[in-house]
């Protein structure tokens, strides 16, 4: 993995969508044994968004990909592929790529759906950036996509303060002269540490029945301490090599954009690259972590509010259940 070469692949448009629920820390504190100040101190989360009960991933999606696709002015029918990252499907099949495709009506156009925990918004883009690098695809819309408050167990203090529900999305394309392109990407995995984050119930290896619902193997297990070591020890040092891999030092990046999972983590994975916060974009007071939806809310936040110049250089970084991560280097 390292620089991408072929065609240079820009990002044309940005868009993203969350539902109108707000749930506040103090509404958390109300279902267990919480408090706002406890939340706030240890991830620096105060609300989240919450789907509504009619509110579907592939819904969240589409309203985010509407939005990118008018961003870009690339249309439905010019789509090649359509990737979606999500860890909450509508249902294990279909997908919520075909769905969304077929709700655009993107008659020439591909889907396919990418799991890999929180990390597959970097996968999905890594992919799409790829197949139009090399001449495969022209235009890709790639989404993340979550309605994790049907995944939470709402009575588990360790993880149902921590998530929210959203979608971003992106249009990609061959770069025109003048713009924006992806320069690199690293992906990695750690299986060794697959217990870490897991949903454990209702497919091949624990079927669903009385018991798996008993256990609440069907709601999102995490061993958080775990991944919060990991995360720490782990990704300042691959992140310094993959800047480094493509010719640049940390200090020369403009923009942070990372899984937007804990503040803590942000502050100490920077405070180990030696780069100020002010340099990180960080939206997790207002969704919490949207997994693999996550990266594309800070990216179409930040191309809203702040006026970014030609020639700055974002990383996108995330990392989740496998235990995977990765990193993407794009300069504007
Ligand atoms: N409110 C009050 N107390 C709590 C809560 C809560 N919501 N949750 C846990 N506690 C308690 C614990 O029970 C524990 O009490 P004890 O000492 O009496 O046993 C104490 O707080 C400390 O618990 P820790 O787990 O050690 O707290 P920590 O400082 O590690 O913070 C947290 C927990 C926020 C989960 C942190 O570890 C974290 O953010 N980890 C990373 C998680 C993550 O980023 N996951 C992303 C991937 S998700 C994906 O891929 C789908």
């Amino acid at each position: 993995m390292g620089l991408f070469s072929g065609r240079e692949v820009s990002i044309l448009g940005a868009g993203m969508y969350v539902p109108e629920r707000i749930m506040t820390n103090d509404d958390l504190s109300k279902m267990v044994e919480t408090s706002d100040e406890w939340i706030r101190e240890r991830t620096g989360i105060r609300e989240r968004r919450i789907a509504r009960d009619d509110e579907l991933t592939s819904d969240l999606a589409y309203n985010a990909s509407l939005v990118a696709l008018k961003d870009s002015g690339v249309l439905p029918s010019e789509l090649d592929m359509v990737i979606v990252a999500t860890n909450t499907p509508d249902t294990l099949f279909p997908g919520v790529a075909p769905k969304l495709q077929g709700k655009l009506k993107a008659s020439r156009a591909g889907a396919f759906d990418v799991q890999s925990g929180c990390t597959g918004c970097i996968y999905a883009i890594t992919v799409a950036v790829s197949g139009i690098a090399c001449g495969l695809w022209n235009k890709v819309l790639v989404v993340g996509a979550e309605v994790l408050s049907r995944i939470i167990n709402w009575q588990d203090r360790n993880t149902c303060v921590l998530f929210g529900d959203g979608a971003g999305a992106l249009v990609l394309g061959p770069s025109l002269s003048g713009q924006g392109h992806f320069i690199s990407a690293e992906l990695r995995s750690d299986g060794a540490r697959s217990d870490l984050i897991t949903l454990p119930g209702g497919l091949i290896e624990h079927p669903a029945s009385e018991e798996t619902l008993r256990e609440g193997l069907h709601y999102v297990h995490m061993k958080g301490n775990d991944v919060f070591k990991f995360v720490n020890r782990l990704l300042p040092s691959f992140l310094k090599k993959m800047v480094q891999t493509a010719g640049y030092q940390s200090d020369q990046i403009d923009w942070w954009l990372f899984h937007q999972a804990n503040l803590r983590i942000v502050e100490g994975v920077l405070r180990r690259l030696d780069v100020d916060m002010d340099k990180a974009f960080v939206n997790l007071d207002r969704y919490g972590n949207t997994s693999a939806a996550s990266i594309f809310l800070a990216l179409a936040e930040l191309f809203d509010s702040v006026n970014l110049v030609k020639g700055q250089k974002l990383v996108l970084s995330s990392f989740g259940a496998g235990m995977t991560y990765g990193a993407i280097l794009y300069e504007m």
